[in-house]
């Protein structure tokens, strides 16, 4: 049996704004998708039957590195809520690359999980999807990706994707946080309505044509550049403060929902600052908390469900 596991993502800037130029800062948490697979005499998917060139994110991945001649049981354990955010296909999508390819005899680099679990979310995503949530579950830790290199972060890789909107071109950084932000616990706050991440892309796309639209976008762009800086600095505070900007700006633009507008509220008293994280329209918050038992209260009065967890330095790895 191989197996490997990756964790989920939680965007701390710059979610859409990274897909017409701007950066997005994105960090690993300690929510965590497990793939195993072995040898099987038919296609299973947790024990049912499944058929692998049906399944977009699966599928695509055993093309790339498994082997669509022989069949394969492969079982999924994830603690990532589905289609909220928080980027658990793209966990399930490195997790599943790792464990295939090292099944096949050839254990792929990092970098290749990477680039072909994109290629997974960017076909399911009609062509509109950032490397960001599949750079930073193949990656751990912080990472920032950006139309172009950042001189004072360490560079990763570039990737260049057709888009429905034209060429795009993303450069992926690391950046390592000071321990005064990485020490923070990361609380989540889940609305239970999941949200399509293409249908919110596409929303926002439809609108780019606007000037007041884009000038609101423009301002989410601009914050998420001088969060980078914020974020070197490491003093929680002005994050948060900048967060619970970012949160407005995005309603502003549309992607935010009331049950996310009443999270953040309910979590500002106990914690720096908090926002909407990945696409909207329904998914998760995030906080950044010293008090993580106050804000899941506060998450669960409101009608949410808690995930109290923490920043993650390990991205994709194999599992004993
Ligand atoms: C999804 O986690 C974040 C978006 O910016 C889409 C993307 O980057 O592909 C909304």
């Amino acid at each position: 049996m191989w197996c490997a596991d990756a964790p989920a993502k939680a965007i701390l800037f710059g979610e859409h704004a990274v897909l017409y130029g701007a950066p997005a800062i994105a960090i690993a948490i300690d929510l965590r998708a497990s793939v195993s697979v072995k040898k099987s005499t038919n296609w299973l998917l947790n024990g049912n039957e499944f058929n692998p060139l049906i399944n977009p994110h699966l599928g695509h991945l055993i093309s790339e590195f498994g082997t669509m001649q022989s069949p394969l049981s492969i079982s999924i354990d994830s603690g990532i809520p589905i289609a909220a955010g928080l980027g658990s296909s793209a966990a399930l999508s490195v997790a599943s690359g790792m464990a295939l390819s090292s099944f096949s005899g050839s254990l792929a680099s990092i970098e290749s999980l990477a680039r072909a679990a994109h290629r997974a979310e960017a076909s399911a995503q009609g062509g509109r999807a950032s490397p960001t949530d599949t750079s930073v579950s193949a990656l751990g830790g912080a990472v920032i990706v950006n139309s172009s290199r950042i001189e004072t972060l360490e560079h990763r890789w570039s990737i260049d994707l057709e888009s429905p909107d034209g060429s795009k071109h993303w450069d992926v950084h690391s950046l390592s946080l000071p321990k005064s932000l990485s020490s923070i616990p990361v609380v989540i706050g889940f609305t239970g309505n999941s949200s399509s991440t293409k249908e919110m892309v596409e929303i926002v796309a439809n609108q780019m044509h606007q000037s007041a639209f884009r000038a609101s976008m423009n301002e989410v762009s601009e914050l998420s550049r001088q969060a980078i800086e914020l974020l070197s600095q490491g003093d929680p505070v002005a994050i948060g403060e900048a967060m619970l900007q970012c949160h407005h700006l995005l309603k502003e633009i549309g992607v935010s929902s009331s049950h996310l507008d009443n999270l953040v509220e309910a979590v500002l008293p106990f914690s720096f600052g908090a926002k909407l994280t990945g696409a909207g329209g329904g998914g998760c918050i995030i906080a950044l908390s010293n008090e993580p038992l106050s804000c899941a209260e506060a998450i669960r009065k409101s009608g949410g469900i808690p995930y109290v967890t923490s920043f993650a330095e390990n991205g994709v790895q194999i599992m004993p």
